[in-house]
């Protein structure tokens, strides 16, 4: 147990705030005894898992947990599928290279997302057309009320865009300790309708692409337009992009003509991206916060030198001008602590 302990190199933001007390859990038991004394002392918890999701905006007078359990493991379903389990403190990415490596399907197009496994169902993430959803089988919890364990299947979840039952009802009262997904052995299911995807591949002269040259192309497409958080700290997209009712869509159309709209339903989801950058943002920095210059939806720490404080009133000022010019209000995707 560390006392008055730096959290900046655990989130991706790399905001330097302390926490009153700090532990790194390796095993279940570990956590058990962490969150035991936690109870026992009455002092509020918070996890740290990848931290790339988190924007920390004052210093955490409690205890700070880091989960660091490790290991993958495997089990055949079938001749073409495998349930491949992992602990919630791997990788995310170098998760998703070891099933490339075995030639397992289902997660290339997830490559070079930051974080860690055991985060990947509290926001059902997703990229270039796929979500975890899409391969997920089920995640193992400890229950915080009575540490015990508890299995949550695809269904369990209720994932949605960006959105689980880990950010609604059942938020603060599990931990995910592991995190199991179907995998394909050899009929892999290749996705390559996202159009930026398309366009590499044809870049990279491949027509008829492996899992592996998919995982390339997107990690040249993240490289080339997504901040690497070891070189300047962000979280990715800092908001939700919004949906909004077709007929408000068509309203903003008669005003707006060029404005990007994925229709679903009645409903369309906006690039949020394109809001931001319309209302003047993207590039512009304000103190030491900043909007990418190639990404107007992934706010960053330009200088390294931000405080949580700075880079959430910058993100207030985005939400207002955008609701402002186009009447949609924007929702933050990163957790705010
Ligand atoms: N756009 C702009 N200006 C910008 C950025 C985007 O006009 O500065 C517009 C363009 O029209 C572009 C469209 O937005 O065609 C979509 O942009 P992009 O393909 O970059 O995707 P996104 O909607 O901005 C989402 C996810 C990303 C994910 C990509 C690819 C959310 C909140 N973000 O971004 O996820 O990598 O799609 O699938 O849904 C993350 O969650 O941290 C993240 C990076």
């Amino acid at each position: 147990m560390q006392e008055n302990f730096s959290l900046r190199p655990f989130n991706t933001f790399g905001v330097d705030v302390n926490s009153k007390y700090f532990t790194e859990v390796l095993t279940i038991d570990e956590l058990k005894d962490a969150i035991r004394y936690s109870k026992e002392h009455h002092l509020s918890v918070l996890f740290l898992g990848g931290g790339s999701n988190i924007l920390l905006t004052r210093d955490f007078d409690g205890l700070a947990i880091k989960l660091s359990l490790k290991g993958i493991s495997e089990e055949d379903i079938n001749e073409n599928e495998v349930l491949v389990t992992a602990k919630s403190g791997e990788n995310w990415h170098e998760f998703v290279l070891y099933s490339l490596e075995k030639n397992y399907g289902g997660l290339e197009n997830l490559s070079l997302i930051p974080g860690n496994v055991g985060t990947s169902p509290m926001q059902n993430i997703g990229a270039y057309g796929t979500e975890i959803k899409d391969i997920f089988v089920s995640c193992t919890v400890l229950d915080l009320e009575n540490l015990e364990l508890k299995t949550f299947n695809l269904k369990d979840c209720h994932f949605g865009y960006r959105d689980s039952v880990f950010k609604q009802e059942g938020k603060g009262k599990y931990v995910i300790l592991d995190v199991s997904f179907k995998l394909t052995k050899k009929n892999h299911h290749i996705k390559t309708e996202y159009g930026a995807i398309k366009t590499e591949l044809e870049n990279m002269g491949i027509t008829d692409p492996t899992i592996q040259d998919v995982s390339k192309a997107v990690i040249h497409i993240r490289q080339s337009k997504l901040p690497d958080p070891k070189e300047i700290g962000n979280a990715g997209s800092f908001f939700k992009n919004p949906t909004i009712p077709l007929t408000q869509f068509e309203d903003l159309k008669q005003k707006f003509e060029n404005i990007p709209g994925y229709p679903n339903g009645d409903m369309v989801k906006v690039p949020a991206g394109w809001l931001i950058e319309q209302c003047g943002w993207k590039g512009k920095q304000i103190g030491n916060a900043a909007s990418h210059k190639l990404q107007a939806l992934v706010i960053v720490n330009a200088t390294g030198k931000a405080t949580g404080k700075e880079i959430f009133d910058f993100s207030t000022e985005i939400i207002d001008s955008v609701k402002e010019k186009f009447g949609i209000e924007l929702e933050r995707e990163v957790n705010i602590i």
